[in-house]
């Protein structure tokens, strides 16, 4: 179903938008990308999401001037969201930045190559059936480079790491390298071990999610203990509790791993507060997207 997008400046059809062949985002999948929640015409966590764009677009050199592309696409969402409908309930803002068209050599293009600005929005459905049973996971080999930090289009190992859990129906791949579980595929991956609440430290082996963030500040203002320190596979297993965090997932139980029950098998009462807490604190967080134009 055609819906209207926004690319280098222009609101257009979907199906009837045009990428030049020798953008760069195609050809090497060069570009930065953020996807943020947005409830009632308000993005959740607006600003944490386009510090990470910025942070980004410098991570790759992309832009010497990331601030107006930032604010490009956030002027941009809110016309976006405006010419769909998606004014009110729950949708999902998706921003993507090249480095733009050029003839293709590996080493930057020169000469003031225009980077391609691009964002979509769609209705989101927030995953509540599967939060209230608890999801299943597989392990799989982290294969990503090691700049995991950066939000890049880059997603091949994602992809490949998701595809197993997606054909057996299970929900998410957790990421293992050097028999440490970094994060899941689209995820942050958390575990409840002897009452502390554990998630790999931010490092460049994962990225800094920003719901990762909310969940630990949370977590500490209700008093929990909090260790920010790799967890090995082998603890994993042994864990009381493990769950999944992210911008479309929210707080998400595991209850199931490698087919084997996670923690009790059932959703753990560390993982359902949180996610109480969080989607109180995330309908309460909430930044305007943009002044709509009259
Ligand atoms: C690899 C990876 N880790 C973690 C996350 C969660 O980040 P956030 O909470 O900012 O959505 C994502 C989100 O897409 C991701 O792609």
């Amino acid at each position: 179903m055609s819906r209207i997008i926004y690319l280098n400046g222009e609101l257009t059809a979907s199906n009837a938008a045009r990428i030049d062949v020798d953008d760069r985002g195609f050809l090497f999948g060069d570009g930065v990308y953020e996807a943020i929640r947005v409830i009632d015409g308000a993005f959740v966590e607006g600003p944490p999401h386009m510090e990470r764009l910025a942070l980004g677009m410098e991570g790759v050199e992309l832009s010497a001037d990331a601030a107006s592309i930032v604010s490009e696409l956030t002027d941009a969402a809110g016309r976006v969201l405006e010419s769909n409908d998606l004014m009110s309930g729950d949708a999902l803002v998706y921003m993507q930045v090249t480095r733009g068209a050029a003839p293709r050599t590996h080493q930057f293009p020169t000469g003031g190559v225009r980077p391609t600005t691009y964002v979509s929005a769609t209705r989101f459905a927030p995953p509540s059936a599967m939060q209230e049973r608890g999801a299943s996971a597989i392990t799989h080999p982290d294969l990503r480079w090691r700049r995991c930090d950066l939000k890049t289009v880059n997603l091949l190992p994602n992809v490949l790491a998701k595809q197993p859990p997606h054909a057996a129906g299970a929900a998410e791949a957790l990421l293992v390298r050097d028999g440490v579980v970094t994060e899941g595929s689209h995820t942050n991956v958390f575990a409840v071990l002897r009452g502390v609440v554990r998630t790999h430290p931010c490092t460049n082996d994962i990225l800094p999610g920003i719901t990762r963030a909310n969940v630990l500040r949370l977590a500490r203002t209700e008093g929990l203990r909090v260790d920010e320190r790799p967890i090995l596979v082998a603890e994993l297993m042994e864990a009381d509790e493990v769950f999944i965090t992210g911008t479309t997932t929210d707080v998400m139980p595991v209850t199931w791993i490698d087919g084997r029950p996670a923690g009790s098998g059932e959703p753990g009462p560390i993982a359902r507060m949180l996610l109480e807490k969080y989607l109180t604190d995330i309908s309460g967080s909430r930044s305007v997207v943009a002044t709509i134009p009259v």
